[in-house]
């Protein structure tokens, strides 16, 4: 069926870590290679929340989009690009903002939550409650069919769903949308005419998917039939009118399993993260100092690794055998905490030194960074514009 296309974004407000690498960028760097993919810089989402910090959005949003190339996100793969370059995200969202129902708005649990969790900001604006129609926004007008988020954000996806629904419910028809549809059936000939009924009847009665594909290959092979007609029967199909903007799906990253330096996630909230610039000496020093089973208070007393945050990087990054060592020398005390973390340190060290490497040739070549951006917009643009095209027709702006 229809080709998949993913988009995602990010909010640039500080350094990335190895939390947005083991969950969020290893997944993006997968999701490359499977379908088409659309990665942004939700600088405008920043300012959200950050609208009296604009100089933490300035410097971030170079740095992020160097360390999605560290990382791996390779350009050749995935289109990456900055939202306020592309205008029409804006023009969608304030188009949008006409049929949304402010109650929409303030019952999407993140409007409250935020305000709460982040009580010293004055976050009671009104680009704070649109955050979730600017974000259907940055979705609908690509058409994307898959959004890679975290669990948080999947009442933003629900909402989207709802805004293009309503979109399409309120813009879907052209007038008179059901008499020109019948008028098409009858230029089918009358034996296509009833076949193309039937497969209709079968799909909207009972959900035959299967008589909905035939259908629509029909119509598609239909020859010396015009553009306008052809969706019109396709649109008939599902019941509605013409499908103007589509409902995406959230795709749920796989959740990090990397621990914060303190055992809870890492998080920057939390500040309890190794960045992906981190130094050797620095990453070193902050494992070291990683809290341990505490029944090991002393070098001879048993520990069990269940219950210690080392052991959870561990899993991430050492072999069997290492873990296998882990396991019986600390339940044994016959190794020490230090000697233990010691594959833990050498493991991240070892997969932030490529990445560094990288982000220095990056960093090295703004010029080369900021070429590749501005690729992506250009790229992201024309998908934006062919969208919202059809946004203005349907809402009687295209003047002549
Ligand atoms: N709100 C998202 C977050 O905080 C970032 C974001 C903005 C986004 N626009 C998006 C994610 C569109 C996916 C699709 O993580
Ligand atoms: Fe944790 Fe390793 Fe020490 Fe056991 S030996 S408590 S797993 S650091």
């Amino acid at each position: 069926m229809a080709i998949e296309r993913v988009l995602s974004g990010m909010r640039p407000t500080g350094n990335l870590h190895l939390g947005h690498y083991n969950g969020v960028l290893k997944n993006w760097i997968k999701l490359q290679h499977e379908h088409e993919c659309l990665f942004f810089v939700a600088d405008w989402h920043a300012l959200t929340t950050h609208y009296d910090t604009p100089e933490i959005i300035e410097e971030s949003v170079w740095e992020m989009v160097i360390d999605w190339l560290a990382a791996g996100v390779d350009p050749a793969n995935a289109t990456i690009f900055i939202q306020s370059r592309v205008p029409e995200h804006a023009e969608l969202h304030t188009l949008l903002s006409m049929i949304t129902p402010l109650s929409w708005l303030e019952r999407v649990p993140t409007y409250k939550d935020q305000q709460e969790k982040l009580s010293s900001k004055d976050l009671s604006t009104y680009g704070f409650l649109g955050y979730p129609l600017l974000q259907s926004a940055d979705i609908l007008v690509y058409r994307a069919t898959q959004v890679p988020v975290g669990e948080d954000q999947i009442p933003h996806i629900e909402f989207t769903r709802e805004i293009a629904r309503r979109f399409n419910h309120i813009y879907g028809k052209e007038k008179g949308f059901e008499e020109k549809a019948e008028a098409a059936i009858k230029k089918l000939g009358s034996k296509r005419g009833a076949l193309y009924e039937e497969m209709r009847t079968a799909y909207q009665r009972s959900g035959d998917e299967e008589a909905l594909d035939s259908a629509r290959a029909m119509i598609e092979e239909q020859q010396g039939m015009s553009m306008g007609d052809k969706e019109r029967l396709l649109g008939y199909l599902e019941g509605g009118g013409k499908m103007i903007l589509l409902e995406p799906e959230y795709k749920l990253t796989p959740a990090s399993k990397m621990p914060g330096l303190d055992g809870q996630k890492m998080s920057k909230s939390y500040n309890n993260t190794i960045s992906l610039r981190e130094n050797s000496d620095s990453v070193t020093k902050k494992i070291n100092t990683l809290p341990t089973d505490p029944a090991r208070g002393r070098r001879t007393d048993p520990g069990d690794p269940a219950k210690c945050p080392v052991w959870q990087l561990h899993e991430i990054y050492s072999d069997q055998s290492t873990q296998d060592w882990v396991q019986s020398g600390c339940k044994s005390a016959s190794i020490g905490c230090i000697e233990c973390k010691g594959p833990v340190i050498e493991g991240v060290l070892k997969e932030l030194k490529p990445i560094q490497e990288r982000a220095a040739q990056y960093a090295e070549d703004p010029t080369l960074v900021k070429n590749i951006v501005a690729e992506g917009c250009e790229k992201a643009r024309k998908l934006a514009r062919e969208t919202m095209r059809d946004v203005r027709d349907a809402m009687g702006l295209n003047y002549s």
